[in-house]
């Protein structure tokens, strides 16, 4: 005992990498339990910046165990890639943990998601491209192939022939590709068995394990609340469950286990790919790209631009409901010093009704027009703030204006993105 979690409260990027890292020094296990390397967090310690993509946060700290749960779709070209380049920068990576039933992005999963975007058209979602909602496809078609069975050629094989009998079909007959023959992908699989073997383990009876001689053990969620297969907004959302119910299946620790959660929140808003966001700023010179500049909005994996605006309340609240948020983390308070007022948005406007929660439907949050209220803002540099009291009246108001409408208290509040730029309200653990 504990597990505590940590969550995305909005559509990603909120900083989740640098709280992981924070609280990386006071647990014994940092555990990834959904996506895979379409997620980019960036960590920040002095002078280093480490951009992870498919390892947990948690590698970076030299006292506890990285584990990936079985949530996870894992690239393994790209798991072993980071693995060198952490080592190479002097990071022992040996402790990292994988779960047997960890689900494995193969080739041609990559080919399925761009394809797909290209014949969506105007459609598209803005994935990432790294394969991600055709290997969670292929787990929920039970075509998967699982880190386990790359230990049995001969299942391997199987396996992969099963999952290519209608995609051949589909790539060739609808999408004019060539067939991706099953050779190539079991031997390029086979090919990284013997360095992943020894990192391989049942990591629900590993974590259990830990809890019991009362272990804390840190769930780290790649993506977000508004991201999430089942409570985001859907269709434009990644293909996992992002939020703590799915910090419960992706690792197979239980709901009973989870002490607290921690959702991370930006002090205004950003998402990347397509799909509906209330509060964004489309001014080419004003607010929105003001925001980009000075927040360096571009994200970590794909290096588009993120999509910016004001900091949307009913999204936050949401984000408490739906993953029990006991605490938040409030980031990049620092990107909003220099403006005389900021906006926020308490409510909607959905064809002239005041709506105050999410909407239920996907055509209410596309109609939703944000109804803000205005705080007075500051000029001072508060990037060197260590406690609540230094921050200049007008932050501090901000913030616990944010903290009476977002569904939970603010702990902590980035004011940069070194891992020493918080101030720790109450103690996350
Ligand atoms: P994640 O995907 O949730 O881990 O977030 P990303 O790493 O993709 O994006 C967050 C960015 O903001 C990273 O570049 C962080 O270094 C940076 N960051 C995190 N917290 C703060 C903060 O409080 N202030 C500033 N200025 N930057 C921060
Ligand atoms: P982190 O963990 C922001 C977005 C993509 C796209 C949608 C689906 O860094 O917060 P996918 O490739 O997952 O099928 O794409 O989800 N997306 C993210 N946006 N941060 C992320 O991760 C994201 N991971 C996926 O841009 O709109
Ligand atoms: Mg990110």
């Amino acid at each position: 005992m504990p597990a505590v979690v940590i969550v995305g409260a909005q559509w990603g990027d909120e900083g989740k990498g640098k709280a992981t890292d924070i609280l990386g020094s006071r647990v014994d296990y940092v555990v990834k339990f959904n996506g895979g390397n379409n997620a980019g967090h960036t960590v920040v310690i002095g002078d280093q910046k480490y951009a992870l993509h498919l390892l947990p946060s948690g590698i970076l700290s030299p006292g506890c165990v990285p584990v990936i749960g079985n949530g996870v779709v894992v690239d393994l070209k790209v798991l072993f890639e980071e693995i060198d380049g952490l080592e190479e920068r002097g990071i022992d990576t040996s402790r990292l943990v994988i779960s047997a039933n960890a689900h494995v992005i193969a080739d041609y999963n990559r080919t399925m998601d761009k394809v797909a975007e290209r014949f969506l058209g105007s459609r598209k979602i803005g994935t990432t491209g790294r394969g991600i909602g055709p290997t969670y496809a292929d787990k929920m078609n039970r075509l998967g192939i699982r880190v386990q069975d790359l230990f049995d050629e001969k299942i391997l094989r199987q396996k992969v022939e099963g999952a290519l009998e209608l995609k051949n079909q589909v790539l060739t007959k609808i999408y004019n590709r060539r067939a991706v023959e099953v050779d190539e992908i079991v031997e390029e699989l086979l090919s990284y068995v013997d360095r992943l073997a020894p990192m391989v383990a049942d990591t629900p009876l590993l974590l259990h394990e830990a809890l019991t001689e009362g272990k804390t053990v840190l769930l780290e969620a790649g993506q977000a609340t508004l991201l999430d297969v089942d409570h985001g907004t859907y269709p434009f959302v990644t293909s996992s469950s992002a939020t703590t119910g799915g910090a419960c299946t992706g690792s197979g620790i239980a709901p009973t286990e989870i002490t607290r959660v921690i959702g991370i929140v930006k002090a205004y808003a950003t998402r990347v790919g397509e799909g509906p966001f209330p509060t964004e700023l489309f001014d080419e010179d004003g607010d929105g790209a003001r925001l980009r500049k000075n927040g360096a909005e571009f994200g970590t994996t794909t290096g588009r631009p993120r999509r910016c605006g004001w900091y949307d309340a009913p999204i936050a609240r949401y984000a408490a409901r739906i993953n029990g948020v006991t605490d938040f983390v409030l980031t990049k308070l620092d990107v909003l010093t220099g403006w005389d007022q900021i906006p926020v948005c308490v409510a909607y406007d959905v064809d002239g009704e005041r709506v105050d929660e999410m909407p239920m439907t996907q055509t209410g949050f596309h109609h939703a027009k944000p109804i803000y209220e205005y705080f007075p803002g500051w000029s001072e540099d508060i990037s060197g703030a260590r406690s609540f009291e230094d921050l200049p009246k007008t932050a501090q108001e901000y913030v616990l204006a944010l903290e009476k409408i977002s569904g939970a208290r603010i702990s902590t509040i980035g004011v940069g993105p070194d891992r020493e730029q918080s101030i720790e309200r109450h103690a996350l653990l």
